[in-house]
């Protein structure tokens, strides 16, 4: 049991369960874009540390950019306006893996996935370290999932609370008793 902030968290995933399937996630990716030159799109901030971990195993020829997604608040009453910070113009004709720290409603993952789509890429597929499919609100499909977990608060491995906990190892989920 850890404390953060205000907040107890327990242990969900160890950090021995998590190298394992970054690896599975790496043969896998290997495997499938050979000769296929990839360029994998970090979202920040929560997905630099799943990213560094998977890079490390891709043994094909690839590169890496990192985008960001700011949201705020826009004179429309329909609620954020969004815009993505870093995202290069030359996509048209690359095989883009676009590399999420978790979905939990989708959100954010379909809005990139339409911005990205604008430019032409050959392919556009979507690794998330963690998935909330009971979360989610749009339909969407992550093509690499680390593991598929309930719809609960975690944090650790990249993932915050109010900015704390993103350098934990392992993936702690919020203790409500
Ligand atoms: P979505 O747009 O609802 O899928 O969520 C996108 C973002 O919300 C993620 O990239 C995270 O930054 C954040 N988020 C969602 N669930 C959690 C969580 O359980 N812990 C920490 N951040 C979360």
């Amino acid at each position: 049991m850890i404390k953060v902030k205000d907040k107890t968290f327990k242990v969900l995933i160890g950090s021995f369960e998590i190298e394992q399937r970054v690896k599975d996630i790496a043969a896998a990716i290997n495997k499938e874009y050979e000769n296929k030159n990839p360029l994998f799109l970090g979202v920040l901030n929560g997905a630099f540390l799943f990213l560094a971990d998977l890079f490390k195993h891709i043994t094909i020829p690839c590169e890496i950019g990192f985008i960001r997604v700011a949201s705020y608040r826009g004179l429309q009453s329909d609620g954020n306006i969004k815009n993505i910070i870093g995202l290069a113009e030359d996509l048209a004709g690359r095989h883009i893996i676009v590399v999420e720290d978790i979905v939990d409603t989708g959100v954010t993952a379909t809005y990139l996935f339409e911005e990205i789509e604008k430019q032409q890429p050959s392919s556009l597929r979507m690794a998330t370290l963690l998935f909330k499919p009971a979360a989610l609100k749009k339909p969407i499909h992550p093509d690499y999932v680390g593991f598929k977990i309930e719809p609960a608060f975690v944090i650790g491995y990249g993932l915050d609370y109010d900015g704390q906990g993103r350098n934990l190892n392992d993936i702690y989920v919020l203790n409500e008793t």
